[in-house]
């Protein structure tokens, strides 16, 4: 199929390019180049460097390029940003978001792959979490996708736009060739490597008084290649509908994390607790059963140890991340 992937140039956008040239696929990325890397695109998809903010930039692509699904990747992701600044939230997630889906009504577009998240749900009333539990986001970053969601399904009752959205709890891990590497870096597991590499002077435990097992919070860690795979499986299916993608079981705290991390590096990793961040729900855990009996989906990497270590091999490799 000839796809777009908007955000292609970012973590997961990378590794999802990677996995659909290896399907002989032919990707175009389209990214504005404020959060990813343009050294990040996989050699073989096309980077187009443009904002879907602007209209004329979407459009020239459905008018210049047949294609046949879009990958929607490309939004700001920061829970403890989007509190502090949900104006560029709406605006990114919502309004570009928009302009994407009228500009494929338009060109005749079929077929929308969402990249959604755990944060929908906000602070879940039970665990794992199903597709079908309430929603109810405890900040802008999860309301905006939800909002995105929303769309998705009344365009696709409108106008025919055939969607899926996945909602990914907390990806990890790296490829051979892409990794994870946000600047500034917020996310647990980089930072805790970015420690052990002696690159952070110490990583910060957003709170140790959650209800949990040792106080701190739980997430659910997914393989980057294993979220990858699903969204090939996506592209396959002609349904509507919305997928939770984690591994599930009892996940993992963020001391568990770093412990695990230190066993990895053989490396002691400074840290301290400060306070909780605001946002934050104390568990996610998924609730893959959907996915999994709808499309087949199965993560193949599901132990923390396996995805720390292809992040720390992959920050060994590229010491300095990608060039600029
Ligand atoms: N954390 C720390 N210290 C840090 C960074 C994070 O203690 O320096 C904690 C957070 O409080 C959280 C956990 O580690 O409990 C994971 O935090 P991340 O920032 O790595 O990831 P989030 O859970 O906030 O968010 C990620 C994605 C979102 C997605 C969410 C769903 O970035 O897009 O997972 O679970 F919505």
């Amino acid at each position: 199929m000839k796809l777009l992937v908007t955000g292609g140039a970012g973590y997961i956008g990378s590794i999802i390019t990677e996995e659909l040239l290896k399907g002989n696929h032919e990707v175009i990325v389209f990214d504005n180049l404020s959060k990813g890397h343009s050294a990040a695109v996989p050699p073989g998809a096309k980077l187009i460097r443009g904002d879907l903010l602007n209209q004329d930039d979407i459009e020239a692509v459905f008018a210049h390029h047949r294609i046949e699904a879009v990958i929607h990747m490309a939004a700001l992701a920061l829970v403890g940003e989007s509190v502090m600044n949900p104006r560029a939230y709406y605006r990114n997630n919502v309004e570009a978001g928009l302009r994407l889906l009228n500009a494929m009504v338009d060109a005749e577009v079929p077929r929308i792959v969402f990249s959604s998240t755990a944060a929908v749900y906000g602070e879940p009333t039970k665990q794992p979490v199903e597709e079908q539990d309430p929603t109810s986001p405890t900040n802008p970053y999860g309301q905006t996708k939800l909002g995105f969601e929303e769309a998705l399904y009344w365009y696709s009752k409108a106008y025919g736009v055939q969607y899926t959205s996945l909602r990914y709890f907390n990806a990890a891990g790296a490829s051979r060739d892409h990794g994870e590497m946000h600047l500034p870096e917020t996310h647990l597991i980089p930072a805790i490597l970015q420690a052990a590499a002696g690159k952070r002077e110490y990583v910060e435990i957003y709170g140790d008084d959650y209800a949990t097992i040792d106080g701190t919070c739980i997430r659910d860690y997914i393989h980057v290649v294993d979220l990858a795979a699903a969204h090939i499986l996506a592209l396959e299916s002609k349904e509507n509908d919305i997928f939770n993608l984690g591994c599930g079981g009892a996940g993992y705290s963020v001391r568990q994390v770093l412990n695990i991390a230190k066993e990895v590096t053989g490396r002691g990793i400074p840290h301290r607790v400060v306070a909780r961040r605001s946002g934050d729900p104390s568990v996610l855990i998924a609730s893959s059963d959907r996915i999994k009996r709808q499309l087949g989906w199965r993560p193949l990497h599901q132990d923390l140890h396996k995805m720390i270590e292809s992040a720390w091999v992959w920050m060994k490799s590229f010491p300095d991340g990608y060039p600029a």
